[in-house]
């Protein structure tokens, strides 16, 4: 139990990518030129993301019909190369691929299940900065992963929804797809008329022209693909202005206005001005939040700066505000601050459900102590918060052990001393990537004191913790 945060994975990682680097070794021609690795080697996602490269900004350009469930698109990578690459891959799950250029000329393409080996006319020496533009068609497809539920894109009545954790990128555009390799985007959608078409970011000008139009999206602050969107269909679609940003909300318009999907909805600006209270500004230049119908969307995701809320959190008829907190606390952490492998998720997780305790006692309803000792008592302390198996990756030790760390972290340091622990971590992590060890040493360093003991007892340990 020496090494219980496991830096035996990122050993493991470092590990697969020299395995595959040997094995690449063996194709290496005369320039030194080598394909790119076809995985990251994160366990929990075998065969998403690639090696060899390193995107900055995605240019999509879809076009999605939904009497005919047909998508067309382009889509423009800027990347650059982290070795000399002879080919490399994108992720991409179904769809017909037509033609690939790199930096405009024709580049050879095959197909390798759910991997897009695009073979440049000439190699890409290391540090070269190149754009891969692929045009691709098809009908798109979720893909299905029996512990996870749904993820990837999904054809509803009215239109469809492009969506999911750990991955759903894939499913409607070639990418990179591990939250590892963030990138900036740029994305115009083209659907009948009539029909909204909304995505992350802020909001372009909208073109319409023979029956169809162009909705278009920036987002400008680096996103993992997981937490890419696309939402098609009849909506109610508001646009605002919050703290001098857009604000985007959509409802279906099959709902009451009154309803408690946008009674939740409407109180977005007033839950992420809370939150900026306690972690710091908020990361993005735009707000949001779209809610859909379609019932096989079990969950909602914290997709950048617009979160996505499924059917099952209005049921009660009552407006939800915690899911809201929940999706919105995930801007900073998870977001803003992205996981570098998703053994770590409790780092999202376990934030985000400490957040809804926040606003509970802020909103007048039971204290973070009280959702602390109430926790504690039903927890299953067998279960690790860190690198907890991809099948409980959603799973409570995740979620409310996770939030039980958290609070436990505040307890011991005191209220001045964690509430700058936060905001030094989402300041100083903003648009990056990290690991549980970064926030330990930050804790550490924040703090003037030992913090690793109590968080590996909180997180790893096997036994219910003394109570701080
Ligand atoms: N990150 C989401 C949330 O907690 C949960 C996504 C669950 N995904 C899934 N495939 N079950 O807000
Ligand atoms: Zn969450």
């Amino acid at each position: 139990h020496s090494a219980r945060f496991r830096p035996a994975l990122a050993v493991a990682v470092a590990a697969a990518l020299v395995v595959t680097g040997c094995i690449s070794l063996g194709d290496e021609d005369g320039d030194g030129f080598r394909p790119g690795a076809a995985d990251l080697g994160d366990p929990y996602v075998p065969g998403a993301g690639n090696g060899g490269y390193d995107v900055a900004h995605y240019r999509l350009a879809v076009r999605y019909d939904p009497p005919t469930d047909r998508l067309t698109g382009r889509a423009a990578v800027t990347a650059t190369a982290t070795t000399p690459l002879s080919r490399f891959n994108l992720d991409l799950v179904g769809l017909d691929v037509a033609a690939v250029r790199v930096d405009g000329a024709p580049a050879r393409h095959e197909r390798d299940g759910d991997e897009l080996v695009v073979t440049p006319r000439d190699g890409l020496r290391r540090g070269s900065r190149f754009t891969v533009e692929v045009e691709y068609a098809g009908v798109p497809t979720a893909k299905p992963d029996g512990q996870l539920g749904s993820g990837g894109f999904l054809h509803t009545d009215d239109g469809a929804v492009a969506l999911g954790q750990p991955y759903s990128a894939a499913t409607w555009f070639p990418v990179n797809d591990h939250p590892s390799d963030k990138a900036t985007y740029d994305i115009e959608v083209t659907v009948p008329d009539g029909l909204a078409a909304l995505s992350n970011g802020v909001p372009g000008g909208r073109t319409s022209a023979g029956g169809w139009t162009t909705w278009r999206w920036a987002e400008k602050a680096p996103m993992a693909s997981y937490l890419t969107t696309l939402v098609v269909g009849d909506y109610r679609v508001e646009t605002g202005t919050h703290a001098g940003r857009p604000i985007v909300t959509a409802v279906p318009a099959s709902l009451p206005a009154t309803g408690p999907e946008a009674l939740s909805l409407a109180r977005t600006g007033e839950i992420a001005d809370f939150l900026a209270s306690r972690f710091g500004p908020y990361p993005f230049d735009s707000y949001g939040g779209i809610v859909v119908t379609d019932s096989r969307l079990g969950y909602a995701l914290e997709t950048q700066s617009r979160p996505v809320y499924g059917p099952g959190f209005f049921r009660g008829g009552r407006p939800n505000y915690g899911v809201v907190t929940h999706e919105l606390a995930h801007q900073w952490f998870g977001n803003s601050v992205a996981l570098s492998r998703w053994s770590d998720i409790w780092l999202n997780e376990g934030f985000a459900s400490y957040a809804e305790w926040l606003w509970e006692e802020h909103d007048g309803g039971r204290t973070a102590q009280r959702s602390f000792e109430l926790e504690y008592a039903a927890t299953d302390w067998s279960r690790p918060s860190v690198d907890p198996g991809r099948s409980h990756l959603f799973g409570t030790a995740v979620y409310k052990r996770g939030a039980l760390a958290v609070h436990a972290l505040r307890r011991t340091v005191g209220d001045d001393t964690f509430f700058r622990i936060l905001r030094t971590w989402t300041a100083e992590r903003r648009g990056g990537n990290a690991t549980t060890e970064d926030l330990v040493a930050l804790a550490e360093r924040v703090s003037g004191r030992s913090l690793r003991p109590l968080l590996d007892a909180w997180l790893v340990g096997g036994t219910a913790p003394a109570l701080p």
